[in-house]
């Protein structure tokens, strides 16, 4: 009864042990991501992008990316782990975040990613034309809804999430895939070039404003 006892007793507390390091180890390896994309991965400012409601596979592709840069280093270390078998990664532009991405081991990464999966998608405060929001929303319809679904709040098929993002970064974002510094999935890439061709490059202005626009 008594070693019975102390069984339970000592799983649990090795339970509770390995618990508080999982929590503290992810705690000190988003911190230094926290002090620019806040806590809950509320973005701290403009340039930086918002990461609640992400899911794990899009920022494990986004981190990768950063990490790794070419094409094929990147591809080499998706394909020899089989936890990143369903990541698909493109290839990125950053000004800061390939050195940042550097520092850190691809288990951490996904320990990093575990973190801000769980966090919700987060609505950064700034103006909005509604007029242009209008325009933009149907714009959304026709070009983008298929894939970033629910007005762009859902990251369903590991899109990102569009809805409550900054306008800089969403515009410099635009930029870096229009002239191809960021790699981008091929029917976007047919369907952004189709909108910017028909109704001209205004229209990302007209849907940077309808994703500041929605709420969740
Ligand atoms: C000094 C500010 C800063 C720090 C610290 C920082 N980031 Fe970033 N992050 C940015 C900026 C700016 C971008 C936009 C890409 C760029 O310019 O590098 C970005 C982009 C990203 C993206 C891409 C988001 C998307 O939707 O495409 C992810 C994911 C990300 N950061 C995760 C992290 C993680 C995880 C950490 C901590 C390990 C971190 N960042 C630390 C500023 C920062
Ligand atoms: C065929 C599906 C598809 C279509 C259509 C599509 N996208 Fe995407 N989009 C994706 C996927 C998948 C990603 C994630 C790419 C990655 O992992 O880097 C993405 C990523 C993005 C991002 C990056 C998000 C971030 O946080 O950095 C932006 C911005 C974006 N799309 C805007 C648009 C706009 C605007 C349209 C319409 C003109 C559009 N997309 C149409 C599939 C699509």
């Amino acid at each position: 009864m008594r070693l019975l006892v102390h069984l339970i007793l000592f799983s649990s507390l090795s339970f509770a042990l390995f618990t508080l390091n999982a929590s503290s180890q992810s705690e000190m390896l988003t911190d230094t991501c926290v002090t620019c994309h806040g806590e809950n991965g509320n973005s701290l400012g403009p340039a930086i992008p918002n990461l609640g409601g992400m899911t794990r596979n899009y920022l494990l592709g986004a981190m990768l990316a950063f990490k790794y840069g070419e094409n094929v280093q990147l591809n080499a270390a998706i394909e020899s782990d089989q936890d990143l078998e369903d990541v698909e990664a493109f290839a990125r532009n950053s000004t800061i975040m390939a050195r940042i991405a550097k520092g850190y081991s691809d288990d951490e990464i996904k320990i990093i990613a575990d973190h801000f999966s769980e966090q919700e998608l987060f609505v950064s405060q700034q103006e909005v034309n509604l007029i242009k929001a209008k325009s933009g929303e149907k714009l959304h319809e026709k070009y983008c809804a298929n894939c970033h679904e629910d007005r762009g709040t859902s990251s369903e098929g590991d899109t990102g999430v569009l809805a409550g993002q900054w306008r800089p970064y969403f515009l410099w974002t635009m930029a870096d895939y229009l002239d191809g510094s960021r790699e981008m999935p091929k029917k976007m890439k047919i369907k952004l070039k189709k909108m910017v061709k028909v109704s001209g490059i205004e229209s990302l202005d007209l849907l940077a404003n309808y994703y500041a626009s929605v709420r969740p």
